[in-house]
């Protein structure tokens, strides 16, 4: 396999076929700890569960100490902006930083900076490359295969708020699936990322789907005018097990989380026997411990390279 190409995550767009490859492959194989002394540093300006300390736990595993900053206790208390802060942590050079933010993070970072990698983890409605990472890897592993060549996968809810969507829409193309995606006009993604099929009625979709993902209406970033009662939604567009049962025999299920029950998903489905959720947020650790070690070992490699290599 080649070296690794990418120096920062922030969108599906900086990976390439083979960095895809060699995360996959990375995290199939044992974890092998290659920097004891590297450090990564964790800047998340938005909440977040799964997202955080399954990055905390994959540094946890890999035996690499893990600083987290935090929003309330720093001097954004005394009016720093949040790109102003982000200078600061890089100047402290740390590995990687893994930032969260409501700012879209693209354009943000050259390649200029050669000591630290940057982890995208989320950035407003733009990003969220390991989610999609993380969600190919659960699919691929079910299906056991290394594409998702001929896969049809239905993504229903809040598109076009969502970074999850926007990065999986990408990632699932690139791998060959074909994507179908389901919610209210005002919700469907506009620009075309790689989506195959519009719907705007459960009705109107067409065929049996090997996956479907659910996604939260993301309201922090939508004008209550824009929104519908959650009630309305679960009526229109919410996944129940009779929708979940039309939709194939065998299609599995995914969310990224936090799932508003009732709203985009019914309670019951979450722990169905073919939802692979829990599933998610295990290999969210092992997406993760993976692409730290590519990253780092990107950065190794990058360092040891002879100086006319190319
Ligand atoms: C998502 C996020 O924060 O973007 N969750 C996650 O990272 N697992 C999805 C969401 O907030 O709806």
């Amino acid at each position: 396999m080649s070296m690794c190409g990418c120096h920062h995550l922030i969108s599906i767009d900086d990976l390439s076929k083979d960095d895809i490859a060699r995360i996959f492959y990375e995290s199939r194989s044992a974890i092998a700890n290659i920097s004891e002394r590297a450090v990564v540093m964790t800047a998340f300006f938005e909440p977040s569960t799964r997202t955080r300390l399954s990055f905390a736990m994959a540094c946890a595993q890999l035996g690499i100490s893990v600083i987290h900053f935090e929003a309330t206790s720093s001097s954004m208390s005394k009016g720093e902006t949040v790109d102003e802060t982000i200078r600061n942590l890089i100047a402290m050079a740390p590995d990687i930083l893994i930032i969260r933010s409501s700012e879209s993070l693209t354009h943000k970072f050259g390649d200029h900076l050669a000591a630290t990698s940057i982890i995208n983890a989320g950035d407003g409605s733009n990003e969220h490359p390991t989610q999609a990472l993380l969600d190919a890897f659960t699919l691929l592993n079910h299906f056991t295969c290394d594409d998702l060549v001929g896969k049809r996968i239905l993504i229903i809810g809040d598109i076009e708020h969502s970074r999850v969507a926007h990065s999986s829409i990408k990632l699932f193309n690139r791998l060959g699936a074909e994507v179908s995606l389901l919610a209210p006009q005002n919700f469907l993604q506009q620009k075309n990322l790689g989506q195959q099929n519009n719907f705007t009625k459960f009705l109107d979709v067409q065929g049996e789907f090997h996956a479907v993902m659910c996604l939260r209406i993301q309201k922090e970033r939508i004008r209550h005018e824009a929104m519908s009662s959650d009630g309305q939604f679960f009526r229109d567009f919410g996944l129940t097990s009779d929708r979940f049962a039309m939709l194939g025999r065998n299609t599995v299920l995914l969310h990224p989380g936090p799932h508003n029950a009732g709203v985009e998903i019914a309670q019951e489905l979450v722990e169905h026997p073919r939802s692979l959720i829990r599933q998610q947020v295990r290999n969210g650790v092992v997406i993760r411990a993976a692409l730290i070690q590519f990253l780092l070992r990107g950065k190794h490699e990058r360092k040891t390279r002879p100086p006319n290599a190319g």
